[in-house]
């Protein structure tokens, strides 16, 4: 049997990682500004987390959820605590479409309505109502494509506005992104998520915040619609939340109640998901990660506004976007090449930023100094 050939790949062989630093299978080392896509939030092989997985796997490593795990109900404790939720309920699963799916379905359980507005440039998973709301034609199936869904215009307040005075009471939830990831790192505006709730409030509509890729700290808040200073009724969460370890979750406001059988999966919470999210959540905040976020962030980004032939730099802690003339969209693949760094990008012309938390000053220097030579 050969690989579904679904993945453009790049000739790397990863076998080795710590940190923010991976080398590969000839011992050729690479700083990682892309933390596998916003995943790894603590940093490659950090040892409490390899030691809390390690030990949980030597106990027991996985039971359904036909029994009591009281690694989930610390873990909600905790989540709770950290992201400042502490009244919100927690349903684990197991990976960000399925954590936006569920969060949809729980909206239209709710309120027992089917329109879900979605914003352009949106990703959301690739699931069936995930990828629906999801702005990317070429991903949605046949099978997938639905009447339920709308999509406006971004940050647009007027269309917004208009829509809710028209149909308001049709609209069972709307999903958003803070900072759209896979759509080039835009940043949604405080007043437009403002906006959002207040007319959720007004007709009963569920707000979903996706945080599965700007969320779990990355920002230096723990959800980067934090930053609006409104609650969702629903957060996703996913990526950096088990380091790797395949775990997401929904945090649910307390007004969404639960049913038996209402939402479900096999793997969802397992004790070794538990172990590996504990985990990280111990770490960012013994080692103030979010503080970290904020500050290299920062300077990242005020030190990128300072560099040549950019268009634009977007994004918020450590999560950023470097816009480039479509003429310079090689930078991606030299700092890959040339300088040994991984980042992440927005095709065609938007690198992508979104390294571990605990990144360090002096790693943003090696990757500003090296961006720099590929910009002059
Ligand atoms: C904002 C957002 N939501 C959902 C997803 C889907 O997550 P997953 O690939 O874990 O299903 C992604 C993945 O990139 C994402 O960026």
């Amino acid at each position: 049997m050969k690989l579904f050939d679904v993945y453009p790949l790049n000739d790397i062989v990863i076998d080795k990682a710590l940190g923010s630093r991976v080398w590969d299978d000839k011992g050729q080392e690479y700083l990682d500004i892309y933390g596998g896509h916003a995943v790894i939030s603590i940093g490659h092989t950090h040892p409490h987390y390899v030691k809390r997985v390690e030990d949980q796997l030597h106990k027991v490593g996985f039971y359904s959820n036909s029994v009591k795990i009281p690694l989930q109900v610390q873990l909600a404790e905790k989540l709770g605590v950290v992201s400042g939720r502490e009244d919100y309920n927690l349903f684990l699963c197991n990976s960000g479409a399925e954590a936006n799916e569920n969060a949809l379905k729980l909206a239209s359980f709710y309120n027992g309505r089917k329109t879900v507005i979605a914003f352009s440039k949106s990703f959301h998973g690739r699931t069936s109502l995930a990828v629906a709301v999801t702005d990317n034609p070429n991903i949605v199936a046949p099978v997938n494509q639905t009447n339920n869904v709308v999509f406006l215009p971004f940050n647009d307040a007027t269309s917004l506005q208009q829509y809710f005075d028209a149909h308001g009471n049709d609209i069972a939830a709307v999903i958003i992104e803070g900072i759209q990831g896979v759509g080039g790192i835009n940043v949604a505006s405080e007043t437009f998520l403002q906006l959002i709730r207040s007319l959720c409030d007004q007709y009963n509509a569920v707000f979903i915040a996706d945080a599965v890729q700007c969320g779990y700290g990355r920002t230096g808040k723990f959800y980067s619609q934090d930053f609006s200073g409104v609650d969702a009724d629903v957060y996703t969460m996913a990526k950096g939340m088990g380091n790797g370890f395949p775990v997401a979750g929904i945090a649910i406001a307390p007004k969404l109640k639960a049913k038996h059988f209402m939402l479900g999966t096999t793997f969802g919470g397992n004790h070794l998901a538990c172990a590996a999210a504990l985990s990280v959540l111990e770490i960012i905040e013994q080692d103030n990660l979010m503080q970290n976020a904020a500050a290299v962030g920062e300077y990242l980004i005020t030190e990128l506004k300072k560099l040549p032939n950019i268009n634009e730099v977007r994004g918020r802690g450590l999560m950023i976007g470097i816009d480039l003339p479509l003429e310079l969209k090689d930078v991606k693949k030299n700092l890959l090449f040339k300088h040994h760094i991984f980042t992440g990008e927005s095709k065609p012309n938007v690198i992508r930023l979104l390294p571990a938390l605990n990144f360090s000053k002096a790693d943003a220097d090696v990757f500003l100094s090296a961006i720099s030579k590929e910009l002059q």
